[in-house]
């Protein structure tokens, strides 16, 4: 019988006394009150590639250390990322009633995921982001000089969010009044009931539908302009990605807007924690600014947006000595392989000045691995950068509120007080 979320709920005094059987790790409970960490900690050191027999996402395999989940991203020809086997998160979007099933090319084989991500990528590629720079730092710049000084506010409503949201309609040249909306759908994309972002999978593809219906009319507005440097215009004159399927466009949309807010938005806020929570390595980056450029992938690595991707079994297979069968759903805890001290120097700590910050899980690897990282770190480094001249100290003056989701590692409350220099 599968588990319900209110059992789910239930606790144990220590992590150590559970039954090695009993750990179910994709329990969104233990997202949200942050504690899943000792249960990678321990997932790690007793039974890495592990079995959860019984969960209300089925069975599952977790794979928890840094070189098995590496074996298991570049190995596509096994390990599947089809929607229609289930797709690339533990929750199967497969079946849910009620629910839209979108088509991305982050949930699609060979050959069809290369065609795809081939014909989208050039908008993040290194001559197009040097043209995006200026802009992302100008518009960066104007929404950090708008906050108000020694008053507690809210950093993920008043920056994390606007900043990201501000960089895609950028990307998008997306209406700028309406940019609100980007927000709103990208929320809604990774969204459960549970979550309180929708009440039901029928409002969410109502809204999804909305979403797509909007971005038609743009690219039907676009589809007469050629040479747009933005994504909608180069997905409307791509032969690989003009004459798509109504889902599929809209999926694919979504995962550049998901692609390009979530995760950044909770780097933004993840940033500003773990430099409270840390304070030497504060004072180490006010010392020398130029600390931004290694801090940058190190608050990647530490605050690991997504929490994991999903693979399904194409034929038996073996992990870290495990037999995994044809068909089993084989989880990759990133958020885990990038605590794994095995590979990581003091994986356990925030270290903004590592020798190799570039060596974690967060975007992946293999033939999925994150189209948009150049961009997320870009942005990243010009939002700190621009923090940096304005503010000596963003001081987390509360308790975070934390996203409940096993998939998006969401900060959704952090609230600060700005000190000027
Ligand atoms: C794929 C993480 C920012 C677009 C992925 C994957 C991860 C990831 C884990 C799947 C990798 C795999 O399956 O091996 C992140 C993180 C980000 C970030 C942590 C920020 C800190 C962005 C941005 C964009 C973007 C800004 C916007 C362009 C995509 C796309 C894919 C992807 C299109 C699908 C790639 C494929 O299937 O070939 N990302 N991402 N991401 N990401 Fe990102």
């Amino acid at each position: 019988m599968a588990t319900s979320a209110t059992q789910e709920k239930v606790h144990y005094d220590s992590v150590d006394a559970i039954p090695l059987g009993e750990i179910n790790v994709a329990n969104p409970y233990l997202f949200q009150n942050d504690t899943v960490g000792e249960y990678f900690t321990r997932l790690r050191r007793e039974d890495p590639v592990h079995y959860c027999a019984e969960s209300r996402f089925g069975p599952y395999w977790s794979v928890t250390k840094f070189n098995d989940i590496m074996a298991v991203d570049t190995n596509h020809k096994v390990f599947s990322s089809e929607a229609k086997l289930g797709g690339i998160a533990v929750q199967d979007m497969h079946g849910i009633e009620g629910a839209l099933e979108l088509e991305m090319f982050i949930a699609m084989d060979q050959p069809k995921h290369d065609q795809q991500r081939k014909a989208v990528s050039p908008v993040v590629a290194p001559s197009n982001l040097l043209l995006l720079e200026p802009i992302i730092r100008e518009r960066a710049g104007a929404i950090l000089d708008s906050l108000p000084v020694g008053e507690e506010i809210d950093w993920v409503k008043l920056v994390s969010v606007e900043l990201t949201t501000m960089t895609l309609a950028t990307i998008f040249d997306f209406p700028w009044d309406e940019r609100a909306k980007l927000t709103r759908w990208s929320d809604i994309t990774t969204a459960s009931p549970e979550t309180g972002i929708v009440e039901s999978f029928e409002q969410r593809r109502e809204e999804l539908i909305q979403c797509a219906m909007y971005f038609k009319g743009l690219w039907d507005q676009r589809i007469d302009q050629p040479g747009g440097n933005d994504l909608i215009s180069m997905m409307a004159h791509s032969p690989a990605t003009r004459d798509m399927p109504f889902l599929e466009f809209l999926g694919n949309l979504l995962l550049l807007i998901v692609g390009g807010n979530d995760t950044t938005r909770n780097s933004i806020s993840g940033g500003v924690l773990a430099l409270n929570q840390n304070p030497g390595e504060y004072q180490k980056l006010r010392d020398n600014p130029a600390l931004v450029s290694s801090m940058i992938p190190e608050i990647i690595r530490w605050q690991t947006p997504l929490t994991h991707m999903r693979r399904t079994a194409l034929e038996d297979a073996e992990i870290g000595g495990k037999q995994i069968k044809k068909g089993d759903k084989v989880v990759m805890w990133y958020l885990s392989g990038n605590r794994d001290e095995t590979v990581i120097d003091r994986a356990d700590k925030f270290i903004i000045d590592r020798e190799n910050p570039r060596h974690h899980l967060s975007f992946g690897f293999g033939i999925h691995r994150c189209m948009g990282n150049r961009l997320a770190e870009l942005q990243l480094r010009i939002i700190w950068e621009e923090i940096l001249k304005r503010f000596r100290f963003v001081e987390v003056v509360g308790e975070p509120e934390r996203l409940l989701s096993n998939l998006v590692r969401g900060i959704t409350r952090l609230p600060v007080k700005l000190h000027a220099h």
